[in-house]
């Protein structure tokens, strides 16, 4: 049995991949700012056979309350095997081009923020010589696009955190995880067409789960053929990336 915080829980994805966790018994500590919807997803987990299952809300962007939520989990569960971050905003690209406080409130939400948690993580997993620590970056951070850079550029830096932190603590017996989903029909994606790269956020959730438990990846796809999409992507030379423009 696993003892899992989850950050920005009550996330599309993150209630996916809690739902999957509790069907296998673990046990989880809950954080997201809303309340009610926490609690309503706590007692779905309940009756869905988790060990246990408590909570408390969090602003991540709170950073004077990471040490306090760290500990608080760590009594309530007894201990701390997995920390998954989920939480994020999709930032409103013309508005950050305009406007410098949106990009940074982007960058503080989508990246300075979970580094500023992991810190606190890494150190003590380091510590202890155990855990698991993962959390949601992006296809986005794998190339700066016109329609959604900013976000890219918070997602990549979190992408390069993860990467620094998985080659110092793997000595430690620390296991670090990126998952980098595509598109994902989520509340985060309620205005977009969609088509058929879309997968649902339970299913995307669920892989997740698995990934964590069971998998031993460093870096994961979901769905995994974003892989081979972000490969070919990737691969465009820049002077003829430049004159392109993705969706
Ligand atoms: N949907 C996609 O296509 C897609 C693709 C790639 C990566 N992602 C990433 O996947 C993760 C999960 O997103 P999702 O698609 O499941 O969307 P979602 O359901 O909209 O979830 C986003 C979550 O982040 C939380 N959050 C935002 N700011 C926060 C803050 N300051 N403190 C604490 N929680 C905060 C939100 O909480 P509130 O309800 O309180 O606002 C919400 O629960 C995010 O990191 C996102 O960037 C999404």
């Amino acid at each position: 049995m696993k003892r899992i915080l989850i950050i920005g829980a009550t996330s599309a994805m993150a209630k996916g991949c809690a739902r999957a966790m509790a069907e296998q018994g673990h046990s989880l500590f809950l954080c997201a700012r809303k309340m009610a919807e926490i609690e309503e997803l706590k007692h779905d987990l309940l009756a869905r056979g988790a060990g246990s299952v408590s909570a408390m809300t969090l602003d991540i962007n709170n950073l004077s309350r990471h040490k306090a939520v760290l500990e608080t989990a760590y009594q309530e569960l007894d201990g701390l095997d997995l920390v998954l971050l989920a939480h994020g905003t999709l930032p409103n690209q013309q508005q950050c081009e305009q406007n410098v406080d949106k990009t940074i409130e982007a960058l503080q939400t989508n990246a300075v923020s979970s580094i500023a948690f992991l810190t606190r993580v890494a150190n003590q997993f380091e510590q202890w010589g155990q855990g698991t620590i993962a959390a949601i970056s992006s296809v986005a951070g794998d190339r700066g696009r016109q329609s959604n850079y900013v976000y890219g550029a918070a997602k990549n830096c979190l992408t390069t955190y993860l990467q620094g932190l998985r080659n110092r603590l793997d000595k430690a017996g620390v296991r670090v995880v990126t998952i980098k989903p595509g598109l994902v029909i989520s509340p985060m994606t309620a205005d977009f067409e969609k088509g058929p790269l879309w997968a649902s956020a339970d299913d995307v959730g669920r892989r997740m789960a698995r990934v964590l438990l069971e998998g031993k990846q460093d870096v994961v796809y979901l769905p995994g053929f974003w892989r081979w999409i972000m490969m070919a992507i990737c691969m465009i030379p820049e002077t003829i990336f430049k004159r392109m423009s993705l969706g």
